[in-house]
């Protein structure tokens, strides 16, 4: 039996987190899952965004598949998912973004994965006014930050069967910050003379992802570049509906969707799950339950391909809660 931390979060949160429950029990896979509340709905609460039970869940259980929480914009409290990657060290985050048949986007054959350093560049957060007029905020690139993300993104290739790792910077301008962590990229890739290593500055690397993404496979970037580059990769495939991710650590990690909580839309059960269920995907290969990721994969890309039962945002009328139904039927047929 596996025990895991569910945040179902904020917003559209409930909704998508009730349909990728109904998803994963039909897989057969004994999980027992610990749900918290996190984010603006634990305020009232609990005073604070991040209540402690929460973080003691995750210490505990060492694994959590988490919705999307609001922070606000400018002032307020600190971003929630910043926080809970710095208090677990969560110094991975993937995000693979590739095509499915079925949701219309400019390009048909993209499989693009962003390895993004979680916890240091200008995330770091260390910035403050000075006087009135002017602002500061510092850049912090590590020697021991670089390796770990960089040998990540190596050993994610190797065990993915990838052929490819681009290291994304701006080393010609950030010559300290970005020429430290492109010199370490430069020198784990010689540990892995298998996979084929490049480096690509980030403005040319988005123009070349717009123009040529099918030359691309694996990409390791500082936080930021790795935030917008990854951004720019949910485009490529049809938005941040469908793009899952995951923050991972030496021996914990968090999944969660990469969009927002949406609030528009929230309690109308109209959310698209498709971006949290495949992080749940991503979670059962983390796991090892390889046969249940495949079977709920690849479900979920029928009903996709099908288009009959989908969500709005994918063209369709369908609630999340019948999409989840239909991919559940379609995993009983296989
Ligand atoms: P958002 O991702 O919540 O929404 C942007 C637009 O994308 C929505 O208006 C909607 O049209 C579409 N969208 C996103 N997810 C969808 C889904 N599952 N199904 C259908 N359409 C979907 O981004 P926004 O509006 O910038 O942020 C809203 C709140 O979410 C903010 O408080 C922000 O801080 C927070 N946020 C939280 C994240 C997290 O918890 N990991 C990540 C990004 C934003």
């Amino acid at each position: 039996m596996y025990r895991i931390t569910l945040l179902p979060g904020d917003g559209i949160g409930p909704d998508i987190t009730k349909a990728t429950k109904t998803v994963l029990a039909a897989t057969g896979v004994p999980i027992e899952w610990e749900e918290h509340i996190a984010g603006e709905v634990a305020i009232p609460e609990y005073g604070t965004p991040l209540p402690e039970p929460v973080l003691e869940s995750i210490r505990r259980n060492k694994i959590a598949l988490k919705g999307p929480l609001t922070t606000p914009v400018g002032g307020g409290f600190r971003s929630i998912n910043v926080a809970l990657r710095k208090e677990f060290d969560l110094y991975a985050n993937v995000r693979p973004a590739r095509t499915y048949k079925g949701i219309v986007s400019r390009y048909d054959n993209i499989d693009l994965v962003m390895i993004r350093e979680n916890t240091e560049d200008l995330y770091a957060g260390v910035e403050h006014m000075v006087g009135e007029d002017a602002a500061e905020s510092i850049k912090i690139i590590t020697r021991k930050g670089s390796e770990r993300i960089c040998r990540f993104a190596f050993e994610y290739a190797v065990k993915n069967n990838r052929r490819k790792v681009t290291a994304v910077h701006k080393a010609n301008i950030m010559k300290c910050t970005d020429g430290l962590f492109l010199s370490v990229a430069r020198e784990v890739a010689r540990d892995y003379p298998q996979i084929e290593f490049e480096d690509k500055i980030v403005d040319n690397m988005c123009m070349q992802l717009v123009q040529k993404p099918e030359l691309y496979d694996v990409m390791v970037a500082p936080n930021l570049y790795g935030d917008i580059v990854s951004d720019l990769c949910a485009g490529l495939v049809g938005g941040l509906g469908v793009v899952p991710g995951a923050n991972i650590g030496d021996n914990l990690a968090i999944f969660e969707p990469v969009h927002g909580s949406a609030p528009k839309y929230a309690g109308q059960d109209i959310a698209n799950p498709t971006a949290l269920l495949l992080s749940a995907v991503m979670m059962l290969r983390y796991l090892g339950e390889t046969e249940a990721a495949d079977k709920v994969e690849n479900a979920l890309a029928a009903v996709i391909r099908e288009g009959k039962t989908v969500t709005p945002d994918l063209g369709g009328r369908a609630k999340g809660s019948e999409m989840a139904s239909a991919i559940v039927d379609k995993m009983l047929k296989m």
